[in-house]
C-alpha cells in the first residue's frame, strides 16, 4: 500500500478519537509484513494516566489478530504538524519491527515524511 493512502486511514482514525481532556486527537494506521492495515486513534479517561495512544491501540488490534511484523505506521493529528510517536510508543512499535525495519510517516504542510523507527528510538530495548 502507498504511504499516502495509509496516511489517508490514519487521518480517518483521527476522526474516532476520544480526547476529551487533552483535546489533542490523534490517527495512526500500520501496515504489517502480511499486507494488512490496523488502525488506531487515543482515547482517554478521566484518570488520566489510562489514556492509550493511537499508536498503541493500533498495534494492539494487529497484536490481537496474530500480525506482529509492522513495516510501517502513519501517525495524524489535526492539532499538530507532523506529529511523531511519543517515547513510549517508540518502545512498542520497536517489539514488533519488522526484518527490515519500520518506517514512521508523519504529514504537514511539506508533505509527508518518513523516518525509520531505529533514528527515532536508537538502541531500543530488546530482551
Ligand atoms: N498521543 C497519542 O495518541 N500518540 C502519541 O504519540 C502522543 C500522544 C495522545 C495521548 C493523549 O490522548 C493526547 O495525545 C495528548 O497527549
Amino acid at each position: 500500500m502507498e504511504y499516502q493512502e495509509l496516511m489517508n486511514r490514519a487521518i480517518e482514525a483521527s476522526k474516532n478519537s476520544y480526547s476529551p481532556y487533552s483535546k489533542f486527537a490523534v490517527g495512526a494506521c500500520l501496515l504489517t509484513e502480511k499486507g494488512n492495515v490496523y488502525s488506531g486513534c487515543n482515547f482517554e479517561n478521566s484518570s488520566f494516566g489510562l489514556t492509550i495512544c493511537a499508536e498503541r491501540n493500533a498495534v494492539g488490534s494487529a497484536v490481537a489478530a496474530g500480525d506482529k511484523k509492522i513495516k510501517a505506521i502513519a501517525i495524524y493529528s489535526p492539532n499538530a504538524q507532523y506529529c511523531y510517536p511519543c517515547g513510549a510508543c517508540r518502545q512498542v512499535l520497536n517489539e514488533f519491527k519488522s526484518e527490515n525495519g519500520l518506517d514512521v510517516i508523519t504529514t504537514g504542510d511539506e508533505g509527508l515524511k518518513i523516518s525509520s523507527l531505529d533514528e527515532l528510538l536508537p538502541e531500543g530495548f530488546i530482551l
